[in-house]
């Protein structure tokens, strides 16, 4: 292709186009307000829109907000079809901690999402490689997930796809490092009970998303967020693939972002 002036502003457009497109707020309320925006677009434009949802703390006030949205009946969840990106291993559902309790406790007990749209690994099933081979079939037959919302550990993982020399592509089971059971320690009552295992989706589940939403807030997460928008694409890093999307948002606020 010729260099002339036009292909080169087309060269130009489509680099900004494939950067990670940075949004910065004052506090973590006004990233979830500014993030629940993306859902009330999305549910309007295509209510059976499929949904990829974190568990965290990152992602609480979003989801206070969307219900609090639903309450005003200003969004509407009665066709969105909802896959979580992960679950704890060898906890019962019904732990207070499994991801499956924390979904019905932040959203789905508060908004009129049918239970039979939503979807979650199953970490206590004994077959854990039969279970991984069902959600992503799951994922293959509703999927593309329109809209993927992410948190970031502080180790750079997503979902709990964990800093390694190489990343799983489909849904599968990890060993988490001790730095991500370390974190999730504050959770559970005593060390033994955290868990030591879980059941992922695969990098590629996310970056076949259609769009990405990336959160990060709070002081402790500045470190991994410069280095995510500083690094090249690396798999000590998983959120670092991250950079290959060509339509993700990271909204951070300003602590997250007070190292940029
Ligand atoms: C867990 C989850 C991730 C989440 C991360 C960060 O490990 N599997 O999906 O992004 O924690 O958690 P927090 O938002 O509490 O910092």
């Amino acid at each position: 292709m010729p260099l002339n002036h036009g292909n080169i502003l087309h060269l130009q457009k489509a680099k900004v186009d494939a950067m990670i497109k940075l949004e910065i707020e004052k506090s973590p309320l006004l990233v979830a307000k500014k993030a629940s925006l993306f859902y009330q677009e999305l549910l309007a434009q295509k209510p059976n829109a499929v949904l990829g949802l974190a568990t965290g703390s990152t992602p609480i006030l979003l989801y206070k907000e969307l219900v609090k949205l639903y309450e005003k009946k200003v969004i509407d969840f009665s066709q969105a079809i909802c896959f979580n990106l992960d679950e704890y291993c060898h906890i019962p559902k019904e732990h207070p901690q499994s991801y499956n309790t924390f979904m019905h406790e932040q959203l789905y007990h508060a908004v009129n999402i049918s239970s039979k749209n939503t979807f979650i690994p199953k970490g206590d099933e004994v077959d854990l490689s039969k279970e991984c081979k069902r959600y992503n079939a799951l994922l293959q037959e509703h999927g593309p997930i329109d809209l993927q919302l992410l948190g970031i550990g502080r180790n750079g993982h997503v979902g709990f796809n964990e800093p390694n020399t190489e990343l799983e592509i489909g849904t599968h089971v990890v060993k988490l490092k001790d730095e991500t059971i370390n974190d999730n320690s504050r959770f559970f009552d005593t060390d033994e009970e955290v868990p030591k295992y879980a059941i992922s989706v695969g990098m590629k589940t996310i970056l076949t998303s259609k769009k990405i939403l990336l959160l990060a807030v709070g002081k402790e997460k500045a470190t991994i967020v410069k280095e995510l928008l500083e690094s090249r694409i690396t798999t000590n890093i998983p959120a670092s693939l991250l950079h290959l999307h060509s339509d993700i948002t990271l909204i951070c606020d300003e602590a997250a972002a007070s190292l940029l």
